[in-house]
């Protein structure tokens, strides 16, 4: 089929789409609109700014921007990705309904469901959603919304976007699809039927550890209007400055993906060889369990590697030697970021929690960051030797 010339790549609509030069001035790069409130020429006569906790002139063009980027119909930007998923629970759940929840999904999920949310009289339940049968089994007649994670953090299974989306609307469920891992660059739920999608902006879309939010696309209008009300009721906003970092950082972002992506390869080939390591966690590996559906679903494996290094005490030590990589948690910026899940991500699954799921003391999940690869692979290398 011809390629329609018509619709822009993902890099042209990353550098223009809500990146239009200001009509006022000409300046190239958007403005931030530090204000709080905006000015009216008579009672009810204005731009279209009221007050800035309902709408912002630069949360607009990022909210343009990232509903663009994931082929979505709009989004809606929040304070972290956590206020995020809070606003999702506000705008669509109500006493008694229920929800499915991945079990292996990023620790502060489950921590906001089950120490806040359930407060409210919403359900939950944890499944494996690498299996599907699972999936439809926890169905029930009052499931409201699925939240998935794909990959999982930090244990790198894969589950399939479009049969889950299918399970959830043979039952009128919504789908919520974290895809924080992979960025719209490698990975695309609403094209396989998610209704919504979620991102920590904090990782790859802002890309330069310097700024915290979340971001929800949707794809219906009830989606628009109930996230809308949800900023201007709750507040939970992402600041002017912190959308004009965001709406700076994807400008790199398709030139950033492929560079992750490729020092990743390199950095998990390099691990996978190396005789300290035990195991590597990777969906790039053509014997990961669910390699063809990561070809099938992504264009591209990402940066995310978690190994396995034996023990707490050897994780401890490998992490103290690391001088390239930064030790910390956060993933998805330039920089690489190597952190230890069983302490910091996933503390509050308890140690219970982390056995169900397999997640051991001794892993260490590593954001393989855009520097050159000889230097991460070195400095790797010289923090294993002190196992
Ligand atoms: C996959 C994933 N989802 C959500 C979050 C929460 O985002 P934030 O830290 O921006 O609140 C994180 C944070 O680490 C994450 O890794």
């Amino acid at each position: 089929m011809k390629k329609d010339t018509k619709v822009p790549g993902f890099a042209t609509t990353a550098i223009h789409v809500g990146q239009e030069p200001d009509p006022s001035t000409g300046a190239v790069a958007p403005p931030i609109f530090p204000t709080s409130t905006y000015v009216q020429e008579e009672l009810g006569k204005h731009k279209g700014y009221e007050y800035s906790r309902v709408s912002n002139p630069t949360r607009t063009r990022l909210e343009q921007n990232l509903a663009a980027l994931e082929g979505g119909a709009s989004a809606h930007v929040f304070a972290s990705g956590m206020a995020a998923t809070v606003a999702v629970t506000q705008c669509f759940l109500k006493q008694g309904d229920h929800v499915i929840c991945g079990h292996n999904v990023y620790g502060g999920v489950p921590r906001l469901f089950d120490q806040v949310i359930a407060n409210y009289g919403v359900e939950f339940s944890y499944v494996d959603n690498s299996d599907l049968d699972a999936v439809k089994k926890a169905m029930r007649w009052n499931t409201r919304l699925l939240w998935i994670e794909t990959p999982t953090n930090p244990l790198m299974v894969l589950s399939d976007i479009r049969e889950i989306a299918r399970i959830a609307h043979s039952r009128k469920a919504e789908l919520v699809v974290d895809n924080t891992f992979m960025s719209p660059y490698f990975q695309r739920p609403i094209e396989l039927g998610a209704d919504m999608v979620m991102h920590s902006t904090t990782k790859f879309l802002n890309g330069h550890s310097d700024g915290l939010g979340g971001v929800i696309v949707g794809t219906k209008p009830h989606h628009a209007e109930r996230l809308a009300f949800m900023q201007k009721a709750a507040g939970a906003i992402l600041s002017p400055f912190e959308c004009w970092l965001v709406l700076r950082g994807v400008k790199t972002l398709a030139v950033r993906m492929v560079k992750h992506d490729e020092n990743g390869r390199v950095v998990a080939d390099f691990l996978r060889k190396h005789k300290k390591v035990k195991k590597v966690l990777y969906p790039g590996f053509p014997d990961h369990p669910q390699y063809s559906l990561a070809r099938r679903q992504m264009t591209g494996f990402g940066s995310m590697i978690t190994f396995e290094t034996g023990s707490l005490r050897n994780a401890k030590k490998m992490l103290a030697k690391v001088r390239v990589c930064t030790l910390g948690e956060s993933l998805g910026g330039v920089e690489t970021l190597i952190s230890h899940p069983a302490t910091m991500t996933h503390a509050a699954l308890g140690e219970a929690g982390r056995k169900k799921i397999g997640l051991t003391d001794g892993m260490v999940r590593i954001s393989v960051g855009i520097e050159d690869s000889q230097d991460i692979i070195a400095d790797l290398d010289q923090a294993l030797a002190a196992i």
